[in-house]
């Protein structure tokens, strides 16, 4: 019997666990054994890894729940980004060569690594020192270049547009401005998606730099046409023209963002006397269960991969175009990140729909 193992890596979302599901069912089909690592690439390091054997009775029940059953980290030895994510650090030859060896220990013949782009750039060098590994994408940012989407992006907008529903209701009963800041990072997918459908009157994101009189003047002119409640939408990374992003934390890693929400609604109340109120939604948009969409991706995702695996496609990362589920190559999945174009048909959908984008 063939034996391959799975890992679950960087920030958790909606999906993984369909992931998993897919990858035990497709390699149970094919006689084949799955070896679940714990905390991500973390759980190759222990001497015989810490891991167990994923089977069709324990993984049962599983596609429902948000989380990884396999646990996950975005700390630790295998770290591929920091700071602000454009820098890259490399994993040592020491925990590479321990990889290796757990893995002849345990006889996995390749690497299933699900993760965003920093995991993938890692298990991109794993590949390079000769580890068979396939890549899963994941992501509730939705900025891997390569694919046109990942799962736990859909189940993060539909959490958005809930969350604006709800604070429509009492933003017009209170005539307030309420400032909901959403996550995305570097991107501002989360924030255009979740906002149009939420019904947002301004959205802001990091590709469209604001001005905050430009945001006070929307809210200004909703008023004077009757409309005397406002939804803000703010994604974390978003800035003003002369700005930059907040960030929270410089700890190790990549930092932390958070705060942008804050410091429109200080402004937006200050320059048009109206009652402001915020809101960061935070990590509720990776929590709860997937969406149907994101479980028929995850499952169709942890299917390709194993079909990878038999195709001996390493260093390949499973990529949805065009309506379909096929692979390319790691290394072109991380090179850069996708972000919106101000001219993208969605951006545009929301200015014919008299959405402000601040600018
Ligand atoms: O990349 C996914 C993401 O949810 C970002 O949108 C967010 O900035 C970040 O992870 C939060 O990470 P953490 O779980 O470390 O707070």
């Amino acid at each position: 019997m063939k034996r391959i193992g799975v890992l679950t890596s960087g920030g958790d979302c909606p999906g993984l666990n369909a992931v998993l599901r897919g990858v035990v069912r497709g390699a149970t089909s094919l006689g084949w054994e799955v070896m679940g690592f714990r905390d991500g690439f973390e759980g190759l390091l222990p001497d015989g890894g810490d891991c167990f054997v994923l089977t069709l009775a324990n993984t049962e029940g599983i596609m429902r729940l948000g989380g990884t059953i396999l646990g996950t980290t975005s700390k630790g030895h295998f770290i591929a980004k920091v700071g602000d994510g454009t820098h890259r650090q490399r994993v040592s030859p020491a925990i590479l060569e321990q990889t290796r060896r757990t893995l002849a220990t345990l006889g996995v013949e390749a690497l299933i690594c699900i993760g965003g782009d920093g995991s993938l750039a890692t298990a991109e060098e794993l590949h390079q020192a000769g580890v068979p590994v396939i890549g899963v994408p994941k992501t509730i940012d939705n900025d891997l270049d390569a694919t046109a989407t990942t799962f736990g992006f859909d189940s993060a907008v539909a959490c958005v547009a809930d969350a604006l529903d709800r604070l429509h209701t009492t933003a017009s009963s209170h005539k307030r401005v309420m400032v909901m800041e959403v996550m995305g990072r570097h991107a501002g997918w989360i924030a255009l998606h979740g906002g149009l459908a939420g019904g947002a009157d301004l959205i802001l994101i990091p590709e469209i730099p604001f001005d905050h009189e430009r945001v006070a003047e929307a809210v200004r002119q909703r008023d004077a046409d009757g409309c005397l409640s406002s939804l803000i939408v703010v994604a974390e990374g978003a800035f003003r023209r002369t700005g930059q992003e907040q960030v929270r934390s410089l700890s190790s890693g990549e930092y932390q963002m958070g705060g942008a929400g804050a410091v429109v609604a200080d402004e937006v109340g200050r320059r048009t006397g109206k009652e402001v109120r915020t809101c960061v939604l935070g990590h509720l948009q990776r929590g709860g269960a997937p969406s149907p969409l994101d479980r028929i991706l995850g499952m169709q995702f942890g299917l390709q991969s194993v079909e990878l695996i038999a195709a001996g496609k390493f260093g390949e990362m499973v990529s949805y175009q065009n309506s379909e589920v096929g692979s390319v190559s790691i290394a072109s999945a991380v090179r850069r990140t996708k972000l919106v174009s101000p001219q993208n048909q969605i951006v545009r959908t929301c200015r014919a729909m008299g959405i402000s984008f601040g600018d």
